[in-house]
Parts: structure tokens; sequence; C-alpha cells
């Protein structure tokens, strides 16, 4: 018997149907793969499931009996956990109080926090999910915040756990490790509901695979009995063509962003950033590989001015050449630096608002949209239009809040803003995380244009497939300091860099 079995759900919005007649069969003790791409529905069928969303038709039967969850609760109730897309924790209370938050545990209300943290700490030692349970949700990465939600599904019981493209955030060994975890649960009797946009990772992984198309369920197979391309082809109906991309720097070109002994304190004694020294040139993608965590998104935030130095006379950022410590956020995006930030939610987009205005949101009351104050109406709708187009975004309209639209899609919103053609320096962070590989791919076409136009590209990320594939020299950041920069050449290895990634010094590297 099947632990769970979807039958026949359609779900639309506004008259269009996200999920059309789709049909999802789970085994126990199985992990289960949905594949699809952006917008094909994956997150509007969990979230049915989940108790999140209710389908206008389509039968849930659950350990073979006929269940209805009117809310998640009753869902969690019944042992369904869920890691969404984008993680659902208060960002201002910790670890421990996120887990136990809406729970009423054994003794309520007189809650025994001491018995909690034993069980969390045993879980977590279980599972390797290594986090330290008193910290603010504020102070941890993306990735160890990911770690907080699968901890809380797995504190609450659940049997089968839904996770929403959760290597997204992870490095390879991270990945390797939630696999590890994955598998223990499976012979524990739990099942797996797994989205994923990497088809790799899902023919390692998955025992079987669902593929939605258009919201559609078009076919279910079992993983051994099946290749990458054909999956491919299921999802997106043609093949992607790979171009190989050569790497080179040429060291006489203009520096677009300098980066000069930059220390950043941190509350602690161990500085967020170390003495970084690095320069981005006119024509290059410099990579910063790392595992997640180790200061990039301090370094991002302090290119991009959204985080102050706390020496105000450090003088080690420049910018063409010209000091730009001193300048605002906006002078920065203005003078032609572009940021796509780590945490989409909190930095990139206002949810609550259409898609037109996130798209304007960085130079509305610049030239380009608007003259003495009054918005060039005419013209944003154009601009817009043309932006939606040309990054395929799938929504029904300008004005559609962009909270409605799936997860790859606010991504591409980002993507179209600060890819634009005034910008000279984009610092990309984890670009292409929750795009489907046809959305990826073009992403890396756009990187490598610019470069070709002579940009400059920071590119952070801690997916080493895509730093190996686009930089032309590669930075290891680890604890804040930079280990080593590297030419992207044959001679450099993934071992390598996994090193450097580790805290070996570059030196002790090379000569192994
Ligand atoms: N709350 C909502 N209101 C209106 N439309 C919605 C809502 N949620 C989803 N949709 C629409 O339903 C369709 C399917 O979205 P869904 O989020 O399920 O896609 P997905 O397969 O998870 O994509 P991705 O890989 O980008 O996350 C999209 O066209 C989306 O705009
Ligand atoms: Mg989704």
């Amino acid at each position: 018997m099947a632990l769970l079995e979807m039958r026949n759900t359609t779900k639309s919005f506004a008259g269009v149907a996200a999920n059309d007649d789709v049909s999802l069969t789970v085994q126990e003790g199985s992990v289960h793969a949905l594949l699809g791409e952006n917008g094909a529905g994956k997150t509007t069928l969990m979230n049915i499931l989940y108790g999140l969303y209710q389908a206008e038709s389509g039968k849930i039967f659950w350990e073979g009996k006929e269940v209805q969850f009117a809310e998640p609760k009753e869902a969690i109730e019944q042992g369904i956990g869920m890691v969404h897309q984008h993680f659902m924790l208060v960002r201002n209370m910790t670890v421990l109080q996120n887990i136990i938050l809406g729970l009423r545990p054994k003794g309520y209300p007189f809650i025994d926090l001491k018995a909690i943290s034993e069980e969390l700490t045993s879980i977590s030692e279980k599972y390797g999910l290594v986090i330290d349970i008193q910290k603010r949700i504020d102070e941890l990465s993306v990735g160890e915040q990911q770690r907080v939600e699968i901890l809380k599904t797995l504190y609450r019981k659940a049997k089968l756990l839904i996770l929403d493209e959760p290597t997204a955030v992870l490095t390879p060994q991270e990945t390797g490790e939630l696999f590890g975890v994955l598998r223990s649960l499976c012979r524990d009797g739990h099942s797996v509901i797994l989205i994923s946009h990497r088809l790799a990772e899902i023919m390692d992984v998955s025992d079987e695979i669902t593929v939605l198309r258009d919201g559609k369920s078009i076919a279910t197979l079992k993983t051994a009995a099946c290749t990458k391309e054909e999956l491919s082809r299921l999802m997106i109906g043609r093949d992607l063509k790979q171009e190989a991309v050569v790497h080179r720097t040429d060291p006489a070109e203009e520096e677009i962003l300098g980066v000069r002994d930059l220390t950043l304190a941190g509350s602690g004694e161990k500085p967020l950033l170390d003495h970084v020294n690095l320069a981005v040139r006119r024509g290059e993608i410099l990579g910063i590989a790392g595992v997640d965590g180790n200061g990039q998104n301090y370094l991002a935030e302090v290119i991009c001015g959204i985080r102050t130095l706390n020496d105000k006379k450090q003088d080690a950022l420049f910018y063409k050449g010209k000091s730009m410590e001193r300048w605002s956020i906006k002078r920065r995006y203005l003078e032609g630096i572009s940021y796509i930030p780590d945490d989409r939610h909190r930095d990139g987009l206002v949810l609550d608002s259409d898609v037109k205005d996130n798209y304007i949101l960085r130079d509305y009351n610049t030239p380009r949209f608007s003259l003495r104050g009054v918005l060039k109406k005419g013209v944003i709708e154009e601009s817009v239009q043309e932006a939606v187009e040309r990054f395929d975004i799938h929504t029904k309209g300008i004005q559609e809040r962009v909270g409605n639209l799936s997860g790859g899609n606010q991504q591409k919103i980002i993507l179209s803003r600060e890819i634009r053609d005034e910008a000279e320096l984009l610092i990309a962070m984890q670009p292409t995380r929750g795009l489907d590989i046809g959305a990826a791919s073009f992403v890396h076409d756009r990187l490598i244009e610019m470069r070709k136009n002579r940009k400059g590209i920071l590119l952070i990320s801690t997916d080493l497939d895509e730093i190996m594939k686009l930089s032309d020299r590669i930075a290891v950041i680890f604890e804040g300091r930079i280990m080593g920069i590297l030419p992207n050449t044959e001679e450099l290895s993934i071992e390598m860099i996994g090193l450097m990634m580790g805290g070996h010094p570059m030196e002790e590297v090379m000569n192994a």
C-alpha cells in the first residue's frame, strides 16, 4: 500500500490552472522526486497536500484512508512535514523558540525547555544537523536556517517530509550530508518528497520521479530506469545545448572593483571579514567559492552599501579607481553597481507589490522612469513588459502580486532588474538558485554576455559547478578570509577548491 496518493488534483488561481488533474503516488520508505520547470505547479501541489491550499477537485489518500486537510495543523498531526522553498522562520526569535512556536508541548503552559533542548540536540546529533539552538534566526546563514526547518519537522515526528528545493541553498558537501539523512530516514520507514531542479541530484537520491509540466503530471518513472536526457526532454520538451566557456583574464584591464585590506568586525572576537584583498577587472568573472556562512554575504553587502564599515576611515573599497566607501546604496546603484542578493525575500523583493513596482523598485525616481517627480507610465510599462518577455517570467500580467508567482519566477524578476545595460559591476549571489535548467542556462548566458561587454562580475556561489563553469579566476573564502585566488585553468580541480573551502591555505594545496 502506498503511503500517500493524490488523485486528480485540480487547482486554479484566477481561472488559470496551476494544477490540472495531477496524480501522485508515494511509496513508504522512498524518496520521490517532483520535477518540472519554474511555474509547473510543484509547490502548489505540495501546498495542497500540506493543507495550505484547498483544491477544487481531487482526493488525497493517506495510509490508504481518504483524508482532507483544512489547514497545515491537520497535515502535521497526521505526520506530514514541509520545508518551504522560502523559509517561514521568525527572524528575531531563536532557533528553539521557532521550533516550539505554535506547539503545545507536554505540560503546556509549563514548558520544559531543558527537556525540549535535549530532545532537539539528540535529533540534530543523530542526523548531523549541527545548529546552535540558542542563536537567533537572523544570525544564521540560509543553509543553517534550512537545518532549523528540517529539525523542526523531525521534532514534530513527520513520517513524510516534503522538501521544496532543499539543496538550492547547500554546498556539495552539505547536500551529500542531507542525502545521507534522507536515506537513513527512508530506512526507518519515512518517505520524502523532494523538489529539485538539479537532475544529477535527483538521479542520485530518488527512487521514483514524477514530472510535471504546465500543471499536468506527465509521467512517473523509476529512477533506475531513466536517464537525465530523458527527464529533461519530458520536462521541457527539447534538448538543452551546452556552450563551452573559455576562461581568461587580461591583467592589463581596468579594475572595476578593488577591495583592499578590508576588515569588518563582528560582535565576537573573530572579524566577519578579515583583511580581504581582491579585484574584479573589466571583462572578468571573479568567482567566490566557499561554504555558505563564511562571510560571502557580508562581503556583498559591504560592496553594495547595505552594510557600512565600522571603521569609517579604512579606504578599502574602490570602484573604477574611486574610493566609494562613503557612497550611499542609491549612489552605488546609479554609478552602475547591481546586486542579486542571497535572501530574495528580505533584500530583493516586495512580495505584496506587483511585478511592475518590483521592477522599478531601485530607480523609480531616476530620470529613466520619472520626470520632475512624475512617473513615466508608458516607459515603465514598456520596460517591464520587455523584461517579462526577455526573462520569460511566467506571470498573468505586470500588475500581478509578486508573492503569487512561483519561486523561480520571483527570482527572475530580480535578475531582470539587476542585469541591466547600465550595470558595470554585478554582484551576483547564487544567481541561479531555484531556477529550472533552461532558465539557469539563460542566466549563465547573460553573465557571459556581460563579460563580453567588458562589465565586471563578482559571482558568489556555493555551487562549485557553476563557479568552475563561469569564472575566469576563483577566490576561495573561509571564515572571512580569502584563502587564495587562482586562475580557472585545466589544472585546477574541484578537489583543490574543496580543500581551500575547508580552510587549507593555497600554498599547501598547490604543493600537495
Ligand atoms: N497564491 C497564488 N496566487 C496566484 N497564483 C499562484 C499562487 N501560487 C501559485 N500561483 C501560480 O501557479 C503556478 C504554479 O506555481 P508553483 O509555485 O506551483 O510553481 P513551481 O513548479 O513550484 O515553480 P518554481 O520551480 O519556480 O518554484 C504559477 O503560474 C504561479 O504564478
Ligand atoms: Mg516552487
